[in-house]
């Protein structure tokens, strides 16, 4: 990342407006005008190109003209003029450019677009959009925008690639409460997209947490490499969840992965927390911004109401933060601070006859109990209690126990007291919130963005020994045959040639060669007709199991020429596949696609119904490392069976979670050539005794 220049564009010393003008209702207006409000301390140099003087200040007709360095232009002039505007602002030196200016890529003007980002690359110039509404900066001062005011101040900031909604957001962060120190319009992301924005803002110290607002990545995989190195916690709500590219998918796993399962498969990968929509996304962030991650499971809730206690409890369990009840001795103390018909349990109840001293001491004391990972405190507005007087009281048993790397979220219950007193934390930099399930939800986040760090920690699988040129000659000679797809027995060997264990499978081109081939593999054996013309083969009478002996053999091979000729007259026929007969095992799925945004991403699901019906099944990026795959395997509802239900004994989850990850890294060294496969059944054995890829499929990128 250049360093240099992103500074001189997001923290300018001096900007100029190109197109500032003394019209009332332009944006070239509006931004001048925004910029003297604001109060922004740097240099502005308004250009204009008949005016001497915009709003007092001291005009140019070009920033050619201008005497000083230039760190930042904001662009206000008509699409037609850009290209001429940034030649200049190429010349003098400009840093960065924030292109309001709308009429680019958005509506198909691409070339235009192209040229801009070529004429600043020439030049080392960076661009922010076109088409957005600008930046607002709390800690410069700089509204540099035609949004109506600087946001609530924070800690947070927020990359936008929706300009309304930033301006939504921008007004709506004074009613809500909650601060943000930028917010980043970034539009058409022409040159500088979400992964610029995070790298610069990892090194940005007026910026705690990162909240992004995205429609959709150019490059997936950069924003993955970013994020994952952030040393900061990243939230993101992302739009436009509808199955991109299903409709058209060959394979089953293509026709299961949508936009919504591979862009949250990539925010688990790279650490970042997820947003469900606008709000949570606000609470979320709030909580991000102002608490230290939660380490452990251990939530404490500590309430004057049964009521809300009961509400943060289900939120917990929603949350994957089940409540636990606390220990015997926290609960003596606990018992301490309440009256007799109280509960120390968890949630920690201290009836509605609590004051502020109870409170005070309960929260003092649990935030030092190394059993405690984190504390929601609830509180329902009374007539025997000031709101504002216990979160002052929150506040001091917080300083006081001297605990910071634990966090803390409030709610309060209540009237318009309650809103104050909730003010008043968060200005103190404790969240706080209306609502009790909002409140462990805000929680919920810093233990998902703990657990996330965590993982990052693992290594990432490096890759295994595999012959490349092998699996390449494989491919090869089936795009020599005109095919864009592997019959099963080339599918198989590319997969072997990974390290996955498939079944034997030999192609017969005469019935002596299958009965030849079937004693070779013994019986009972499986036979399937093998043709790049038929690829439902049961559909075409083309498979036949659990056959016993020589007679059975000779048999199967003739019916299934003869139903395959049948099914369809001109189908290219290689011959018929023997097969070792695998035992019975859990029938799971893998499969890849290649997603526009992510490129080569694995999917695993249970097999049968499953995934037919349920579509029970997950993604994630390749390459997925072991520990990834391993969590692969926990994440879907049928997860159980893995572990072995009804008296079965677990499955061989080890040896599934290898297989997954020896496939993401066929698929990614394969990258240019496999569009989609699947490995379906697989079967999954007893835990030691393996996994074995029973039918296998690989469909080619059309070259
Ligand atoms: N250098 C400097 N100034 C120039 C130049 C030049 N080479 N050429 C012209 N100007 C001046 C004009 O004289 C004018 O100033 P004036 O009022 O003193 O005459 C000023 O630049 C603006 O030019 P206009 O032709 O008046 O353009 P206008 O203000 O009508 O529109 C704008 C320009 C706002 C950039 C428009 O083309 C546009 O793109 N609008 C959409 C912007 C937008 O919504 N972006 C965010 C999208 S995100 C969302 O949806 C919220």
């Amino acid at each position: 990342m250049d360093l240099k220049q992103m500074n001189r564009l997001f923290k300018p010393q001096s900007i100029a407006v190109v197109g500032a003008s003394n019209q009332v209702g332009k944006i070239g207006h509006t931004v001048v005008k925004n910029l003297l409000e604001s109060q922004y301390d740097g240099k502005i140099y308004p250009i204009n190109p008949k005016d001497a003087e915009v709003q007092g200040l001291k005009a140019y007709k070009s920033v050619l003209e201008v005497p000083e360095d230039i760190d930042s232009a904001v662009i206000t002039v008509p699409a037609s003029l850009v290209e001429q505007v940034v030649e200049e602002c190429g010349k003098k030196g400009v840093g960065g450019l924030i292109i309001i200016t709308s009429g680019f890529s958005e509506v198909g003007n691409r070339d235009l677009e192209n040229r801009i980002v070529e004429i600043a690359r020439r030049y080392g110039t960076r661009i922010q959009g076109p088409n957005i509404v600008g930046t607002m900066s709390n800690s410069n001062k700089m509204n540099a925008s035609f949004g109506p005011f600087l946001p609530f101040p924070g800690k947070a900031t927020l990359i936008s690639q929706s300009g309304a909604l930033l301006l939504a957001i921008d007004a709506s962060t004074y009613t809500r409460g909650i601060g943000f120190d930028k917010l980043i319009s970034i539009g058409n992301m022409s040159d500088i997209d979400f992964a610029d924005c995070i790298d610069w803002l990892n090194e940005d110290e007026d910026t705690t947490c990162i909240t992004l607002y995205i429609e959709g990545f150019k490059d997936g995989r950069k924003f993955i490499e970013s994020s994952r190195v952030a040393k900061k916690p990243i939230i993101a709500l992302k739009s436009g969840v509808s199955a991109h590219g299903a409709a058209a998918a060959a394979s089953h796993t293509g026709s299961l992965a949508g936009a919504a399962k591979v862009y949250g498969a990539a925010f688990q990968q790279s650490g970042v927390v997820q947003a469900s929509d606008l709000d949570n996304l606000f609470n979320r962030t709030l909580a991000l911004s102002l608490q230290p991650p939660m380490k452990g499971d251990n939530l404490l809730i500590i309430t004057n109401g049964g009521g809300v206690g009961v509400l943060a409890t289900d939120a917990a369990e929603h949350s994957g933060m089940p409540l636990r009840f606390a220990p015997p001795e926290l609960q003596t103390e606990l018992k301490k601070h309440m009256p007799e018909f109280g509960s120390a349990k968890n949630p920690v109840d201290l009836t509605g006859m609590a004051g502020l001293e109870w409170y005070y001491d309960s929260i003092r004391y649990s935030f030092t109990h190394p059993w405690v990972d984190g504390i929601c405190v609830l509180y329902c507005e009374t007539a025997m209690t000031d709101p504002m007087e216990i979160a002052r009281g929150v506040k001091q048993a917080l300083d006081e126990s001297g605990v910071k790397d634990k966090p803390i979220a409030v709610s309060m219950v209540g009237g318009e007291r309650c809103t104050k007193a909730m003010r008043w934390l968060v200005d103190n930099g404790i969240p706080s919130y209306g609502a009790p399930d909002t409140a462990v939800n805000g929680m919920a986040a810093l233990r998902e963005y703990y657990r996330m760090q965590a993982m990052l920690k693992e290594p990432l699988e490096t890759r295994r020994e595999f012959d490349h040129e092998a699996a390449i000659k494989i491919i090869e000679h089936a795009r020599a045959d005109g095919r864009d797809s592997l019959t099963e027995i080339e599918a198989k060997q590319v997969f072997s040639v990974y390290g996955l264990n498939v079944t034997a499978t030999h192609l017969a081109t005469t019935e002596e060669e299958a009965v030849q081939l079937s004693t070779k593999i013994g019986y009972p054996v499986v036979m399937k007709i093998v043709s790049p013309d038929i690829l439902h083969k049961s559909d075409a009478g083309g498979v036949k199991v659990n056959i016993k002996d020589e007679a059975a053999v000779r048999d199967a091979f003739r019916t299934i020429m003869t139903n395959a000729k049948a099914y369809r007259a001109d189908a290219r026929i290689h011959g018929i596949a023997i097969q070792e007969m695998a035992p019975w095992g859990t029938e799971v799925i893998l499969g890849s696609v290649n997603d526009p945004t992510f490129g080569p991403t694995m999917m695993f699901g249970l097999g049968g119904i499953f995934v037919e019906v349920l579509k029970d099944v997950t993604f994630r990026v390749a390459p997925v490392s072991c520990g990834q795959a391993e969590r692969m395997l926990g994440e879907i509802r049928g997860a159980p069976i893995l572990m072995g239900v009804r008296g079965e004994k677990p499955r061989d989850r080890q040896a599934l979670a290898e297989t997954i990850c020896a496939y993401s890294t066929m698929i990614l060294d394969l990258a240019d050539e496999i569009s989609e496969s699947d490995a379906n059944p697989v079967l999954v054995y007893e835990e030691g005794k393996g996994v074995k890829v029973v039918d296998a499929r690989i469909i080619l990128k059309k070259k």
